[in-house]
């Protein structure tokens, strides 16, 4: 898939994301070691503390079916002004880490610039436990 693919993809799961509070859609993409998809979208509550990111969301269900390397994650947000608007937080940047994310996609709404990074340029000296 190119990064043009996967952000329509991350778009597409933006449209399933629960943002009553923010008005901010977010969808995102894991693709895994063996080039298979997993999508969320942030889910935020009334505790504004427990909403969950939509990379956070798509990390988590790529690892509860078994997951455990991850190639690479798109993320869009589509209410986002402009593509600088929509770079994934720092949290998400660590939860990347953990799984050695290679590179992410990131975009805003269509028709918007679609950039592709390495995450070692977005997360220089993520954190691992020694050993
Ligand atoms: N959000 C994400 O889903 N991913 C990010 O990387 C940044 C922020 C969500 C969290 C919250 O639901 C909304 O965007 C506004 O912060």
């Amino acid at each position: 898939m190119t990064a043009e693919d996967l952000a329509a993809e991350a778009r597409r799961a933006a449209l399933q994301s629960y943002s009553p509070y923010s008005q901010f859609r977010v969808g995102a993409v894991v693709v895994d070691s063996e080039g298979r998809c997993h999508t969320g979208a942030n889910v935020e509550n009334a505790a504004y503390g427990s909403s969950i990111c939509a990379e956070a969301t798509a990390i988590a269900g790529a690892v509860a079916r078994g997951v455990r390397r991850i190639e690479g994650v798109a993320v869009a947000c589509v209410d986002a002004a402009r593509v600088d608007d929509a770079y994934p937080c720092g949290n998400c940047r660590q939860l990347m880490n953990e799984f050695r994310v290679e590179w992410v996609v990131v975009t805003a709404g269509e028709g918007s610039e679609v950039r592709r990074h390495e995450l070692s340029e977005l997360h220089p000296h993520g954190f691992f436990l020694p050993g």
